[in-house]
């Protein structure tokens, strides 16, 4: 099915299941230890070996020598696969640096090895007995002393965009701000680590692993192993976590891989901590300089966002300038990412990639730019709202309500109330509200799935779509319900296997939206067959309460499937209307912290997030997704930051006791309101993205409050309390 006109009328504008704020269907599993996750899974006929990795101790250069001789020596191992014995391996499509294979290092804790042993401890107990004897070169870790040497990334990064005459404006504007801001590096830090098992049959694959984006796993584990891609079975129901870590095939799918073929049993591969930070990818620091100029009524005039970022030769910049282009009005802008070459571990998507460090800075440069002219910052981002994309005034937003977020949260969250700058105080906290806009794409993939009606009337849906804890095992299930007219207990949603049709999986957004598309056509197609079975006009059928009716004539679904069942599949495809129509989602975060008058540190007492999202299938799930993004969005404001040891190359604070992602008692109150909305423009489920843009603007959010309560404004995340005293 393709998607080129807006939606009309359909079956799940019936909004008896969708919509409905239904618990996980898969719940229970989780909460009762039985939803099986990639490291768990057990065939009782098979005795699993366990290989431990190793990773390079040097940041850049070359490997020498590899002497393994006493590793294997040590009781239960099995086998050592090196690097230099694997020899170069293709690189796949999706990642930047080689994975495994050859003696050349790029960053530190690159794979090098692999120790494989009966079991863990041993495996891991060897691993340190394996000598390596490196050629270091000299490499460039420091993004600040390299910004200088940045250079403009390729043209399909989409580097620069302009529209007027940014420099003539903001010379001539009355009110002006040029400000620079940096944010850190920061790590996924999800729970589960990447951990493969994989099994050999013959010359045929299977692994079990904890993927985001099945297809493009298999695709790329096929280049790198040299198999074909359909001797690869990728198995990844459960995923404990994702944040864009597991977007790209990683190393321990290849380390299990090599190892289960050289040691003729199935191998368990899990990464351990230390090695996730440096072996994966990260979110890049960036420096952003912005730049505003306004008229004395408020209005901008002149918008300038510049971002540099660093990554390692082909890597791609942190689009920290994408919201900058369509957020707000203006006639002149002009935004430009520049990109320095880095050697260490690879930057790549974390949560909400581009707009979530993008906002960090110019939702802080709106509130100072608010400031300036003396007008609430809720008052200046409703003056310069735009219902068209401002570079290319012909594009209108899809649908666009970012000031029905500011003022329904203003509302709630008691915005009147907001103190001027640091004049409230309750004892030693001194207390401040601050808001930032919420903005992400709305980004649609195609997406597949098989809907089969089986003879006892149940509806199974199969995808190889992903449930990174998302939900979209229930959402999936809802939208096949509503199609089929039956209850949700009705529906079986089979998930994260490759023999499955290939789905948009998980990211970016655009994974509830895209798949459950997918999901819907499939299930038009099963209701047509459905319907031509019975003798029914597809066009007549009504399908509600488990039977197919037409006329005064009504069969049961379980009759209508006969023996054998029935089954529909097909895609989604997109037509024109992401082109023609930027389509985006809005929000708006209020928080209100404590700054301690004598310490500096800030606790954050409230936080609202209003999401304008399209509609919302799922009031649970969703609010779950925002409530976890909200949390990201107070690690990112207070304490997240990878440490970089600029002589050697890595990141120091490798676990999670030294990177510090926010515990339960850091948030103490969070509230979500949706707007009750639909977008036709975005999919026949007139949905779309919700998850990311809950962290789109949190950080800042609480940067103003911080400058609210306090009069300090700090423009370098995290803001630690060194940073207020
Ligand atoms: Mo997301 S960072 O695209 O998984």
């Amino acid at each position: 099915m393709k998607f080129d006109k807006p939606a009309t009328t359909n079956p799940i504008d019936r909004l008896k299941v969708v919509g409905k704020p239904i618990h996980r269907i898969d719940g229970e599993l989780k909460t009762t230890g039985r939803a099986i996750y990639a490291y768990e899974w057990h065939d009782p006929d098979n005795k699993y070996a366990y290989g431990y990795p190793i990773g390079s101790a040097i940041a850049k250069g070359k490997i020498k020598s590899m002497d393994v001789s006493t590793a294997k020596a040590a009781p239960g191992v099995l086998g050592v696969i090196t690097t230099l014995d694997a020899g170069k391996l293709e690189k796949g499509e999706y990642n930047t640096a080689n994975l495994f294979g050859g003696d050349e290092i790029q960053h530190y804790h690159q794979a090098i090895a692999l120790v494989i042993a009966e079991t863990f401890e041993q495996a891991r107990a060897a691993s340190s007995l394996v000598r390596v004897e490196y050629t270091e070169e000299k490499g460039v870790f420091d993004l600040a002393a390299e910004k200088g040497s940045a250079e403009k990334p390729d043209e399909s990064q989409k580097p620069d965009s302009s529209a007027g005459d940014f420099d003539s404006a903001f010379r001539a504007a009355p009110v002006t701000l040029d400000q620079t801001y940096t944010t850190p590096d920061q790590s996924h830090a999800m729970m589960e680590p990447h951990a493969s098992i994989a099994a050999w049959n013959g010359d045929e694959v299977t692994v079990w692993t904890s993927s985001q984006m099945i297809d493009w796993w298999r695709s790329d584990l096929a280049t790198t192993l040299g198999v074909d891609k359909d001797k690869i079975h990728l198995m990844s129901p459960f995923i404990g976590g994702g944040f864009g870590g597991k977007l790209f095939l990683r190393v321990d799918a290849v380390l299990a891989a090599l190892g289960a073929k050289q040691v003729h049993r199935p191998v368990k591969v899990a990464l351990p901590r230390p090695l996730m930070i440096n072996n994966t990818t990260h979110r890049p620091a960036t420096i952003q300089r912005i730049r505003i100029g306004c008229g004395k009524d408020g209005k901008i005039t002149a918008i300038a966002h510049e971002s540099w970022s660093g990554n390692l030769p082909d890597g791609a910049p942190e689009t920290a300038v994408n919201q900058t282009r369509l957020l707000y009005a203006g006639a002149n802008r002009m935004t430009a990412m520049r990109l320095a070459k880095l050697d260490l571990p690879e930057g790549n998507a974390m949560r909400a990639p581009g707009e979530a460090p993008g906002l960090m800075a110019l939702e802080i440069a709106v509130d100072e730019m608010a400031e300036k002219l003396g007008i609430d910052p809720i008052e200046f981002r409703i003056l310069n709202d735009t219902q068209v994309d401002p570079e290319n005034r012909d594009r209108p937003f899809s649908h666009r309500d970012l000031i029905g977020c500011l003022k329904l949260g203003a509302e709630r969250f008691g915005w009147s109330n907001r103190p001027k700058v640091a004049s409230k105080r309750e004892g030693n906290w001194l207390i401040g509200m601050g808001v930032g806009a919420a903005f992400r794409d709305n980004l649609v993939l195609p997406s597949a799935a098989r809907v089969v009606l089986g003879k006892d009337g149940i509806i199974t849906v199969q995808t190889d779509m992903t449930d990174i804890g998302t939900g979209s095992y229930t959402i999936i299930a809802q939208t096949a319900a509503e199609m089929m007219g039956v209850t949700v207990d009705k529906v079986a949603v089979e998930l994260g296997d490759s023999r499955f049709p290939i789905s948009a999986g998980s990211g970016g957004q655009f994974g509830a939206n895209s798949s459950t598309s997918g999901v819907y056509a499939a299930c038009v197609k099963l209701r047509e067959a459905i319907a031509q079975k019975v003798g029914f006009n597809s066009e007549d059928a009504v399908f509600e309460d488990g039977v197919v009716k037409s006329g005064n004539r009504s069969v049961p679904l379980a009759e209508a499937a006969g023996a054998d069942g029935l089954v529909g599949e097909d895609k989604m495809e997109w037509g024109d209307l992401a082109k023609t129509h930027q389509q985006s989602t809005f929000g708006a975060h209020f928080v209100e912290v404590g700054v301690d008058i004598a310490t500096g540190e800030t606790r954050i007492r409230r936080m609202l997030a209003v999401c304008a999202a399209g509609r919302i299938l799922n009031p649970i799930t969703a609010r779950s997704q925002v409530i976890g993004a909200m949390t990201m969005g107070a690690g990112g404001a207070l304490s997240e930051e990878l440490a970089v040891d600029k002589k050697r190359g890595f990141f120091v604070n490798h676990d999670l006791a030294g990177y510090e992602v926010p515990v339960h008692a850091d948030i103490p109150h969070q509230d979500v309101i949706f707007l009750d909305e639909t977008d036709p423009m975005s999919s026949p489920m007139k949905s779309k993205g919700v998850g990311e843009l809950g962290l789109c603007g949190v950080s800042a959010a609480i940067a103003n409050a911080i400058y609210n309560a306090s009069g300090v404004r700090v423009r370098d995340y995290p803001i630690t309390l060194d940073k207020l005293i």
